[in-house]
């Protein structure tokens, strides 16, 4: 965990006024840099101590076997693991011949800071060597989003007291040495050695370094290039050999004086292209950066963040911390998916290497959602990288004898990765949210995707002899369950995607022609889709998860010690299958996203019966409870879960913060804020808010881009005011009343008050931290 303080709280930047080496792992991951396509960790400049090296190119991953104890048909047999490539960030420095090492000699100041409006990672550090000299560090870098192959680093030192004899040495290092994993399965598997080099080169300032992976058979080339400024000149020497490459200036400094170096770091892989071919794509990257220069990369950087900023802040009065977190989330829900194109959004971003490097579900629900809205073409592209892996997935569709495409519940390049079948696999629901996506996105024109998972769906269920339509076998979001009958969440996903597909062959008769898709087929899935079985439990008025579940056993929790949270890894999942307890919201996302299938009331008691059972050692809970919680009306505990899904990395609340942050979470936040507080439903094109403030904000405001139109939305206690600055006019509704909103006309709504209900309860030492002034409900 990290503690309350370790960042100073400002609305615009993270902020860590010392170094505290038992979290520099966590605090790699939240400083961490990435642009969606390059990833940096924030590792100290001269590389150690570290918590956990880390360079990572989206898409480039080492694959391993996966072995089983006992094997079966379709289990996946080759894994993959995302891969710490060629490290750039390495920059060394010799104080008269003594290594700057932060855990010698005398660390006098250290501070490290995010800025979200100028996108950088800056560092200063003043420093006694062992023998006495001190010196003053500061760096600066960024990872650039406008240059998407571009990392660069200012780096200066300045002696303090008496002069000294300095050398910079900038590093490329292939292979870095990763210490060992620990038991938890969210860890990522350690391949030693996974990079083969294939050239490497060092001339004056340059040095480029290419690899190979081993078995993937992808192409790495990574080069770097300096600017060096000293007062009486420097000394410039580069030398390279396979795994590794230096260069190194040295000057000799007074008092006062400066040394700089400009660090420009160029990358760039394929698994086709040729190592000339490679080579070069890397040196134009390269020279770019270099001709365009430090103050330009700057200028860029925070031109593509003011627009960002401009289209996506979120405002949160009344409590900093949240405003704060709120950002930082948003920065980091940008780094994964500003330039990912055309390729996934890991679970991490690019920020660790949790979860292997691969994309879940996580995606489309969570992420999404805030993209569709904020940056559609960055939803728009992490959507075409799903579209890239259909043909693995109509691939696996057959090998598991079923139609359509079954997609991976974890990938990187869209072959399954999970060796877990009961929450690999099973977790069939992934195809229905990238279906929900997809409508989201799109408003469903003929899209395949939307073909191919309905399909799947039809050959995955099938009618009882009443008629009803059944999905059984299957896990739903819950992981603390598997393969259920009927999972609501499921089916009600399943229904909308069915649907979906069949209005779309209806509308747009000649690409569903060309998907072979004939009357009878669609017809087919319009009476799976009204005869979707939606089970519910009489005696108790709520819906059961999954078929029988409200009959199961209820867990122990009296009997559970907070330490053996998360329980996965601390009782065996045959044990937690057959209780009543959730890991992570389940019915609770099914009536967030198809709200259309319930009542009020059936909303406001399921709610409070999952309630307490759900124990959140999912990071993908909280933000869901949090934006239902509001909408039935528990104000006080929808804003404490929407703390612990804003915290979560600044926390460290999962305990895992140090493998990467958790972009879901961190993009549910947004959900949260959006979603809860400000009731977006957007349903069959209809635009719907309900917007309710918590006792601890004052005032939420955000912007939405909805078909080409900015909406502007600002929420206080007693009234919403919505204004489209320019555009269309457009209706929305405000609790039900329909708003005619015209171009440049604000619109001021009264909020009508929230119904009074008690605080449901939550497993025993599960509950959430309260949050100041948001502890009432009503
Ligand atoms: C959750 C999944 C999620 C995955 C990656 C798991 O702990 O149960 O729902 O997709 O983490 O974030």
């Amino acid at each position: 965990m990290i503690k309350q303080g370790a960042f100073t709280v400002e609305p615009w930047s993270l902020r860590e006024a010392s170094l505290d080496l038992d979290l520099l792992a966590q605090s790699e991951s939240v400083f961490a840099l990435s642009n969606g396509h390059l990833g940096w960790r924030a590792n100290l400049d001269e590389g150690e101590p570290h918590g956990l090296p880390g360079t990572y190119l989206n898409g480039v991953y080492e694959a391993r076997p996966l072995p089983y104890a006992e094997a079966g048909f379709g289990f996946p047999e080759s894994g993959q693991t995302v891969i710490n490539v060629t490290n750039g960030k390495l920059i060394r420095l010799f104080v008269d011949d003594e290594p700057f090492d932060v855990r010698y000699g005398e660390l006098r100041s250290h501070e490290r800071v995010l800025d979200f409006r100028a996108g950088t990672l800056s560092r200063r550090a003043e420093w006694v060597s062992p023998a006495g000299q001190a010196v003053v560090v500061t760096s600066t870098r960024l990872v650039s989003f406008t240059q998407r192959a571009i990392g660069a680093i200012c780096y200066e030192v300045e002696p303090l007291g008496s002069g000294a004899r300095i050398a910079v040495q900038s590093g490329l290092l292939a292979n870095e040495q990763l210490p060992p994993p620990g038991g938890d399965p969210r860890v990522a598997a350690v391949l030693d050695n996974p990079l083969a080099g294939e050239y490497s080169e060092a001339e004056r300032g340059l040095v480029m370094l290419v690899h190979c992976t081993r078995r993937s058979g992808l192409r790495i080339g990574a080069a770097m290039d300096h600017l060096v400024d000293a007062p009486d000149g420097a000394q410039l020497e580069s030398r390279a050999d396979a795994d590794g490459g230096v260069t190194t200036a040295t000057a000799g400094l007074k008092p006062g004086q400066r040394l700089r170096l400009i660090k420009f770091v160029a990358y760039g892989w394929s698994g086709t292209r040729s190592l000339p071919a490679v080579r070069d794509q890397v040196r134009a990257a390269l020279t770019t950066a270099r001709q365009c220069g430090w103050d330009e990369l700057l200028a860029e950087q925070r031109g593509f963040l003011d627009d960002f900023w401009d289209r996506a802040d979120v405002e949160t009065d009344g409590d900093t911390e949240v405003q704060q977190a709120v950002r930082f989330g948003l920065f980091h829900v940008l780094q994964a998916g500003a330039r990912a194109e055309n390729r996934a959004i890991p679970a991490k971003g690019l920020t660790g290497p949790g979860y292997d490097g691969h994309a879940f579900w996580d995606t489309e629900m969570f992420v999404l959602p805030a993209l569709t809205l904020t940056i559609p073409d960055a939803a728009a592209s992490a959507l075409r990288w799903r579209h890239s892996i259909l043909p693995h997935a109509i691939e696996r569709a057959e090998q598991l004898g079923l139609k359509g495409a079954a997609f991976p519940w974890r990938t990187i390049s869209g072959d399954e990765c999970s060796g877990y079948w009961p929450a690999g696999t099973a977790a069939f629901h992934v195809n229905a949210d990238i279906a929900d996506a997809v409508i989201r996105y799109i408003d469903a024109t003929g899209d395949d995707l939307l073909t191919h998972t309905a399909r799947l769906w039809r050959s995955l269920g099938h009618h009882d002899a009443q008629g009803r339509f059944h999905i059984d076998g299957v896990t739903g979001p819950d992981e603390y369950s598997a393969l259920g009958n009927d999972n609501v969440y499921t089916n009600l996903m399943a229904q909308q995607n069915l649907a979906a597909a069949a209005d779309a062959a209806g509308q747009y008769p000649d690409r569903a022609r060309e998907l072979g898709v004939d009357p009878e087929e669609s017809a087919s899935w319009r009476d799976a889709a009204e005869a979707m079985y939606i089970g519910y439990d009489e005696a108790l008025g709520v819906h059961p998860q999954s078929a029988g579940f409200t009959q199961y056993q209820v867990w122990d929790f009296a009997r559970t010690a907070p330490d053996q949270y998360p329980l996965m890894l601390h009782f065996p999942y045959f044990d937690l299958y057959r209780k009543q307890v959730l890991k992570q919201a389940d019915i609770v996302m099914a009536m967030l996203l198809r709200g259309d299938a319930f009542t009020p009331e059936q909303k406001a008691r399921n709610f409070d019966y999952y309630e307490a059972m759900t124990v959140r050692d999912s990071s993908l809970s909280a933000c869901s409870q949090a934006a239902l919680a509001a909408e039935v009306g528990h104000l006080g505990l929808a804003f404490d879960y929407l703390g612990e899904a804003a915290l979560m990395d600044l926390r460290d609340l999962e305990n895992n913060t140090r493998d990467g942050v958790h972009i879901a979470s961190l993009a549910g936040t947004w959900v949260a804020l959006v979603g809860g507080f400000g009731g977006l439903r957007i349903r069959g094109g209809a635009v719907n808010f309900a917007p309710r403030l918590p006792e601890g904000l004052t005032r939420l405001a955000f912007s939405l881009f909805i078909r080409g139109q900015r909406l502007h939305v600002e929420i206080t206690h007693a009234a919403a005011s919505y204004l489209i600055a320019d555009g269309d006019p457009m209706s929305i509704r405000h609790h039900g009343d329909e708003v005619r909103l015209l171009s440049g006309r604000k619109r001021v709504c009264k909020i009508p008050p929230a119904p009074v209900r008690h605080r449901p309860s939550q497993p025993h030492g599960r509950e959430p931290a309260r949050r100041r002034g948001g502890g009432l409900d009503g």
